[in-house]
């Protein structure tokens, strides 16, 4: 594929909430990210994702949007964002905001009138089924079944998401067109693109039956039926044909069910999306994303394979957008590390290991200072609607409560949710009121202060990782290069990146023994190393644990 300007970026998540509260009132704003730009700046990001600010009653904190043009009172105003993005542009910065068009919120003007009156045009505006009981067993993303009773009438409407998320009738062609508005108006606000949100639900079969049932609730997850279905195409084309395809924007979609032989026509060269996420193997320790009582128990190998199968799936035709952290995922640290999640060494392997394949990175708030998963002793200390959910479930298929309780520990979107930890005083630096959720204790040793200038410190070394794919002799070949997997030992994750005559060997060393490595060709010159020693050969290497080595051969 031909170069593009969005595959230089390195992107950094900001989940508002949490990020820095300018005002006191213990919720993040769009003010404090306007005032953390000079921490983003040194840090090198060069693209900024924030997550939902629109108006939205935050049942999924944000993510229920009841006004697409305009901003949530807690985030702050229009003119910040204005602002905000006027000053990120003063540093290269750019930014691009959070697009969910697959539902709104069930008080967003369109539903209420919906519901109010069954005779409007926008009742047609979102899936509602007549009848005396629900219409089938499909559960939704966060559980319970994806019909609603509509209060006083034999209805129900769809939700593929929370009862707070109706979702919207893409088979109506006015609305998809009032979307496209949506798309349109913020694209001319001046921001750069978009991350586009459950994109692959936008798509229903149609025949609404009831399907085999996976759960002893006698339901079936509705994925099987509602996403990524047969003639999605048709839509995602005329969205793209209507919107980005006017600009010269960026998308990347989250697009869930997405297989890998389908990848071109949603990120080839006329693809829907700019690139997509690929969540195969950041969901290796459960079932299934949606079922977080159904633990895997994985090992290296198998990470490096998935890795592996996607990076060559994707590089086939197209472009990804890696990522081992959001907004939706447990700290990566304590997922992928396990007991070594404070070990400094093991969480810079694991960020240089993501960070050079082949693709745009995406870096959530607080892993690049390596921040870790909170235990909590209460299902009272939860906010998120899906852990809440996910702890009923549990006890339902027969846990109790203490493995319910260590399920959602594990795998809670709130892990990455807790504010940022700017420092060690009280709520961390994050505001001096107290924090919409519970903070994470580890604060005290994890932060940004005391990493910052720090030889040797997690976001030093996230840095210095950035610095060497944007700016050094190895630039061309660590952005644009392919990308070969190699043989390594079970522990150790490796590939080769290579452009023109340059060939970088990356090895990645996930135990704490020693690994021995091969290659071919002769040693040239080091690229990256998180250690101070390197015992390289002819051919031949050793990793020390948790090393990470890239270098060039001849
Ligand atoms: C996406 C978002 C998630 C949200 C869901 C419903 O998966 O990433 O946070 O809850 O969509 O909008």
């Amino acid at each position: 594929m031909n170069n593009k300007w969005w595959q230089k970026e390195v992107v950094y998540q900001i989940y508002p909430k949490s990020f820095y509260d300018s005002n006191n009132d213990g919720i993040g704003d769009i003010k404090g990210i306007t005032s953390k730009l000079d921490y983003l700046k040194n840090l090198g990001i060069t693209m900024i994702w924030i997550c939902p600010i629109f108006k939205s009653p935050m049942d999924d904190n944000g993510y229920d949007i009841s006004d697409y043009f305009d901003i949530s009172e807690e985030f702050g105003t229009m003119y910040d964002l204005r602002e905000l993005i006027d000053k990120a542009k003063e540093k290269n910065i750019k930014i691009i905001l959070d697009l969910v068009i697959n539902h709104t919120s069930d008080e967003h003007p369109w539903f209420k009138e919906a519901l109010k009156n069954p005779e409007s045009k926008y009742h047609d505006y979102y899936i509602f089924k007549n009848g005396k009981s629900v219409p089938n067993n499909w559960r939704s993303v966060f559980g319970t079944s994806v019909w609603e009773k509509v209060e006083d009438r034999d209805e129900y409407y769809f939700h593929a998401f929370g009862k707070k998320q109706p979702d919207l009738n893409w088979e109506n062609p006015e609305l998809r067109n009032e979307l496209y508005k949506v798309v349109n108006k913020w694209l001319d606000f001046g921001i750069a693109g978009f991350r586009i949100d459950a994109i692959t639900f936008i798509k229903k079969d149609l025949t609404f039956k009831s399907i085999e049932a996976d759960g002893v609730d006698g339901m079936a997850k509705c994925t099987k039926v509602s996403r990524n279905q047969k003639g999605i195409d048709v839509f995602l084309k005329e969205l793209r044909a209507n919107t980005f395809s006017k600009y010269n924007c960026v998308t990347v979609a989250e697009a869930p069910g997405v297989e890998y032989d389908e990848l071109s026509n949603f990120i080839g060269e006329d693809g829907y999306f700019s690139m997509i996420f690929d969540f195969k193997y950041a969901d290796l320790d459960v079932k299934s994303g949606s079922e977080w009582f159904k633990r895997v128990n994985w090992t290296v190998k198998e990470l490096n394979e998935k890795i592996m199968k996607s990076q060559i799936s994707i590089q086939k035709t197209g472009w990804a957008a890696n990522f081992i952290e959001n907004h939706d995922q447990p700290r990566a640290t304590t997922k992928y590390l396990i007991e070594n999640e404070r070990n400094n060494d093991a969480v810079k392997m694991l960020g240089a290991m993501y960070f050079f394949l082949r693709g745009t990175p995406f870096i959530y708030q607080g892993q690049e200072i390596g921040m870790i998963n909170f235990e909590r002793k209460s299902i009272g200390d939860f906010n998120d609607i899906s852990s809440i959910d996910q702890y009923k479930r549990s006890i339902k298929e027969g846990f109790d409560e203490k493995d319910a309780l260590h399920f959602i520990n594990l795998r809670s979107r709130d892990n990455a949710r807790t504010p940022f930890q700017w420092n060690n005083k009280k709520y961390a630096g994050f505001s001096t009121k107290k924090p919409w959720l519970k903070m994470n204790d580890s604060y005290i040793n994890i932060n940004a202060e005391s990493q910052i200038g720090k030889k040797d410190s997690i976001f030093e070394f996230y840095k210095s990782i950035i610095n060497i794919r944007q700016n050094s002799k190895y630039s061309e070949c660590l952005i644009y290069g392919k990308i070969e997997p190699i043989q390594t030992s079970d522990k150790t994750i490796g590939y080769i990146r290579h452009y023109n005559n340059i060939k970088i060997y990356c090895f990645f060393n996930f135990d704490n023994n020693e690994t021995e490595e091969y290659f071919e060709g002769k040693y040239n010159e080091t690229v990256l190393n998180n250690l101070d020693c390197e015992f390289i050969e002819n051919g031949k290497l050793r990793l020390m644990p948790f090393q990470a080595l890239m270098f060039t051969t001849i």
